[in-house]
């Protein structure tokens, strides 16, 4: 019987078009799923939407929609980025679609027949101004919020609740017996310490507001988003349903999230999955997040990068391996132009291009694009027999251990070794003799031999790059291999055929002109991001900012966050709390001249009257206060 392999992408958030984050997860999934189909494996691979949730109904009401208009929109987005990604997917599931309603309502029917699933009442503290809700733990002295330092109000309403508590120790046993359950090592120690902390039980549905699945016997009731959204990897399968087909790929070999979304994948899921008894995945692996220039990358800041513009400007392949290759799958990374150009000139032109082009000119040259026979052998050959056979088994491990820049590096070693190879045997030297005819026909063949092995390597990387290379070397364009090891499988390529057109498959890139080019058109009008917070000019009118000078600086006491600061703003000097003491000691700041906010009304934060704010950029990690010369007086205006 085939082997089964399913591997999910997390489902994504429709508030928002894609952007390059997306666009990983995705790539990285479909790596693995074209790699084992192509090994001959009944790969099922689904990505998908997630629609419901009370960001979505605050969106959609924002831009004056249906929260189904706005889902409806970004989902054409993102099915239209993944074509454009040549994303092989089998399936695309929305959160909306009934056949997920009806999984869902299933698997809270087994919770509830294991007793897991109470009627209870949340109470929480809810902080406004930053909607999150709280714990009286997490709360700063005075019930204020850990966040922001304002203060929170107590919510407390009706809810459904998990019984979570309860799974904890089975959920530490089973992380502790699989040790491939969470990967890679450094998160599953970061989810074994939270759930030590101890697990509560959670509250699984909300009635404050209404764009989701309603509890199906209390419609008062929405299911919470998550609940709602993990359960869309079963959904897919038609899980519940005994007839249906695809019962047979669970449990997913993986579920491939992004290391903000591993809480959920690995303490949240595999919970209702026992209280419903139902197997769990083998795998759940986080990878890190990338940064643009280093900087978070986010609307508000207004530095997301499209795919569907790197794509037009670069190419598909050209990113899809620079996701990949650059940084460690687990890591954080950071996306540059300079990067991705490097990695174009260097490893795609230079490299593999180049080899492809200088190969079949010369097939072009010596034997009118005719693939020539190997009839003389010689002990050089065998480098390209052994680095072959060591890329397909170093590549096999790494794709399937989801190291995808391993496997490249790995991959590389082979195109190296030919590069070499050509090098060292010389064949413009051999065909200045034509007695040396046999050997250069050898030579030029074992080329584009290991080439047509490497095409089936770089496959799942580059899709369209490996079946161009097929064409150009004119070898068949069936790709699947019936089992990993004839991969490296040499001398499949069949002299007397003619060579395809040659093409450049990865001109060079103008580093300059490329980095102007991009950087005007980023800025172009079509390419700014679409802002749907637009506010009038006179709403901004009506707030005060002014210079201001600080007089007095001190921690407040207790506080992790705040620091205390005496301004002036003209008026001869007024408090204000600031929560920028992880970024600032108070005397940083002494004497400096900033802008403040003057007419906020003013808010107590730790029993401190503060009266106005202190404008700060934000990077993710520090506050960067913005300061003015030193020239410009206390309580000058800036509009
Ligand atoms: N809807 C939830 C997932 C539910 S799965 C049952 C969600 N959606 S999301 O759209 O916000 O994020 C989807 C994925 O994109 C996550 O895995 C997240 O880590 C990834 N990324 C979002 N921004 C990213 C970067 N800047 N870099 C890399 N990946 C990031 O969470």
């Amino acid at each position: 019987m085939q082997k089964t392999f399913y591997v999910t992408t997390p489902i994504y958030y429709v508030n928002d078009k894609p952007h390059i984050g997306h666009a990983y997860t995705t790539v990285a999934s479909d790596v693995v799923c074209r790699y084992k189909r192509m090994c001959g494996y009944d790969v099922f691979f689904l990505t998908g939407t997630d629609e419901h949730g009370q960001k979505m109904e605050q969106s959609a009401q924002k831009q004056g929609i249906k929260p189904i208009e706005l889902a409806d929109r970004n989902n054409a987005r993102f099915r239209e980025l993944w074509k454009i990604l040549n994303i092989s997917n089998d399936d695309f599931i929305r959160t909306t679609q009934s056949r997920h309603k009806k999984t869902v309502w299933e698997i809270i029917r087994k919770m509830q027949a294991s007793g897991d699933i109470y009627l209870g009442e949340y109470e929480g503290w809810y902080c406004t101004p930053c909607e999150a809700y709280w714990t009286e733990t997490q709360l700063l002295e005075g019930n204020l919020c850990p966040d922001c330092g304002r203060e929170t109000s107590k919510l407390k309403e009706s809810s459904y609740f998990f019984k979570m508590s309860k799974y904890e120790d089975a959920i530490l046993e089973h992380i502790n017996k699989n040790p491939d359950f969470i990967r890679p090592e450094s998160r599953r120690n970061e989810i074994v310490s939270f759930i030590k902390e101890g697990l509560r039980d959670l509250s699984i549905s909300r009635i404050n507001f209404s764009w989701g699945i309603p509890m199906e016997e209390n419609e008062k009731h929405v299911i919470y988003v998550w609940v709602d959204a993990l359960t869309n990897y079963l959904s897919a399968l038609g899980y519940f349903d005994n007839e249906s087909e695809r019962k047979k790929y669970w449990p997913a070999n993986y579920h491939i999230v992004g290391k903000d979304i591993l809480r959920f994948h690995t303490v949240y899921w595999p919970a209702m999955l026992m209280s419903a008894g139902i197997e769990l995945p083998k795998s759940v692996f986080a990878h890190g997040w990338w940064t643009v220039d280093g900087q978070k990358m986010s609307k508000s800041m207004g530095n997301a990068i499209d795919p569907v513009w790197l794509v037009d400007t670069f190419s598909r392949d050209s990113f899809r391996y620079f996701l990949m290759r650059e940084v460690p799958f687990g890591l954080d990374g950071d996306f540059s132009f300079k990067a991705l150009i490097h990695r174009i000139n260097g490893d795609l032109a230079n490299d593999l291009g180049n080899l492809v082009s200088r190969t079949c000119s010369m097939v072009k040259k010596y034997f009118n694009g005719m693939i020539p026979e190997y009839s003389i052998s010689d002990a050089l050959d065998e480098n390209i027999y052994k680095a072959v056979e060591k890329s397909s088994k170093e590549a096999d491990e790494h794709i399937t251990n989801l190291s995808f820049n391993k496997a490249l590096l790995s991959i590389w070693e082979s195109i190296s070794a030919m590069n070499r190879y050509i090098d060292d045997a010389k064949p413009w030297a051999l065909a200045k003799d034509e007695a040396n005819k046999g050997r250069l026909g050898s030579v030029l063949y074992t080329v584009l031999d290991g080439l047509r092995a490497v095409s089936h390597l770089i496959y799942p990387f580059m899709p369209e790059t490996a079946m161009e290379i097929r064409k150009q070397i004119g070898s068949d364009d069936n790709i699947n291999v019936s089992e990993e090891k004839n991969i490296y499988k040499m001398k499949l390529l069949k002299s007397g055929s003619m060579l395809g057109e040659i093409k450049n498959i990865f001109p060079r890139i103008d580093e300059k002109e490329m980095l102007e080019k991009v950087y005007s058109s980023q800025n172009k009008p079509e390419n700014n991001p679409v802002q749907e917070n637009l506010i009038d000019f006179s709403v901004f009118e009506q707030v005060e900012l002014k210079a201001g000078k600080v007089l007095e600086a001190e921690n407040v006491k207790k506080s992790e966050k705040l620091l205390k600061f005496k301004i002036d703003v003209g008026d001869g000097g007024r408090t204000i709390v600031s929560g920028i003491a992880k970024s600032y000691k108070p005397e940083d700041l002494l004497g400096k001249t900033i802008v403040v906010v003057t007419n906020l009304k003013p808010a107590k934060l730790m029993g401190i009257e503060s009266c106005g704010m202190i404008l700060a950029a934000f990077n993710g990690e520090r506050h960067f206060v913005m300061e003015l010369p030193e020239s410009i007086p206390a309580g000058t205006r800036i509009k």
